[in-house]
């Protein structure tokens, strides 16, 4: 039997290429050879995004964004995570066996905490239950359907260990293999894709490249990357450039190592280090960007997609809360 690959995206704003080399790319790899499960993570968004068009938009967008990078429907069950409703019955079942610390220990609950206290206000100022209970819910997505592998970048990973300690705590419980243990997939070289400022990529942040906007856009957000004053004609250290960094993920190794010798050479400014990002960018996206329009100008068509994946993936999601029904004596 094949092994399980399963990842969601939550909605919350447009996809960017720290989403797409972090989770999304590999996880299309991983489709190959895996059965594989991919999801738009709708209520995980609901904790932060409370206008219902914008939500409803960010979800059609995560959705063909999904398509647009190569998601095939056929192969891969690919529904939004509000169509399984089975995945708060586990939810439920899965917070019986969840302890409080250990929410408390999340890294997303505890820096607003952390930042509440600093600016002197109330520790669970601003701190909904979503948020709190947040990783419990994603350990329901994953649990849910078996999954043995979930291909993340590395902020999601203390999630995903928290779903395997939680389904052990069950396992350990019953004494026998009630759930299955998951795993994290984590690229070496695109764990933490680094955003315009040098943090990492995210749309809290504010320094995303994102995936899908008109080529002049593109172009445009690359040359906000943040240099240093380095002359045209000084070497440049292309190791600890992250325009460099990001040119990797989009540039062969022959390209890289072209590259990276007119880094150290001298001769070559930023703003033509940033050209050539661009060009490698685009290069990629464009084909990309050209489904994703086509595929946002159907949402029926889109959302017909997803219906039939929620109709495949709702007995599987079935079996396993009956599963674990049963071993609770919960019948
Ligand atoms: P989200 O929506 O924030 O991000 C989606 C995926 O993109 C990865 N990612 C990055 N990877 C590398 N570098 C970056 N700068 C970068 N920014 C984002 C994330 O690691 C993630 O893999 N909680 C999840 C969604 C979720 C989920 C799940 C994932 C809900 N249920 C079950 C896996 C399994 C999240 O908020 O990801």
């Amino acid at each position: 039997m094949k092994e399980i690959s399963l990842t969601g995206i939550k909605p919350t704003g447009d996809l960017h290429i720290g989403n797409y080399f972090g989770a999304i790319k590999p996880a299309l790899e991983l489709a190959k050879t895996y059965d594989a499960r991919y999801f738009i993570a709708d209520y995980h968004a609901l904790n932060t995004m409370k206008d219902p068009a914008e939500l409803n938009t960010t979800i059609r967008q995560v959705a063909a964004g999904w398509l647009a990078a190569g998601l095939d429907p056929e192969q891969v069950i690919f529904y939004r995570q509000s169509s399984v409703p089975e995945v708060f019955e586990l939810t439920t079942m899965l917070m019986a066996f969840t302890a409080k610390g250990l929410m408390n220990r999340a890294h997303a609950y505890k820096a607003m905490v952390q930042d509440n206290t600093e600016k002197g206000n109330d520790p669970d100022a601003g701190v909904n239950m979503g948020l709190f209970t947040y990783p419990i819910l994603m350990a329901a997505d994953i649990i849910l359907f078996d999954s043995d592998i979930v291909p993340v970048g590395k902020d999601q990973v203390q999630h995903i260990e928290m779903a395997a300690d939680i389904a052990q705590s069950v396992n350990a419980n019953y004494g026998k293999p009630v759930l299955k243990i998951p795993r994290a997939g984590v690229q070496d070289d695109s764990a933490i894709v680094p955003g315009l400022d040098g943090r990492k990529m995210s749309k809290s942040y504010n320094n995303t490249i994102p995936l899908f906007v008109p080529e002049k856009t593109l172009r445009k957000t690359i040359m906000r990357v943040v240099t240093n004053s380095q002359g045209v004609e000084e070497p440049k250290d292309p190791d600890s450039s992250q325009i460099f960094l990001l040119y990797k993920l989009f540039a062969s190794a022959e390209e890289q190592a072209a590259l990276a010798s007119r880094y150290r050479a001298g001769g070559m400014g930023w703003g033509e280090a940033k050209e050539e990002l661009f060009r490698a960018a685009n290069r990629e996206l464009t084909p990309m960007r050209e489904r994703y329009d086509a595929i946002m100008a159907d949402i029926p068509a889109l959302d017909k997609i997803l219906a039939q994946g929620a109709e495949k993936a709702r007995p599987i999601a079935a079996a396993t809360v009956t599963r674990f029904r049963k071993a609770a004596g919960v019948q």
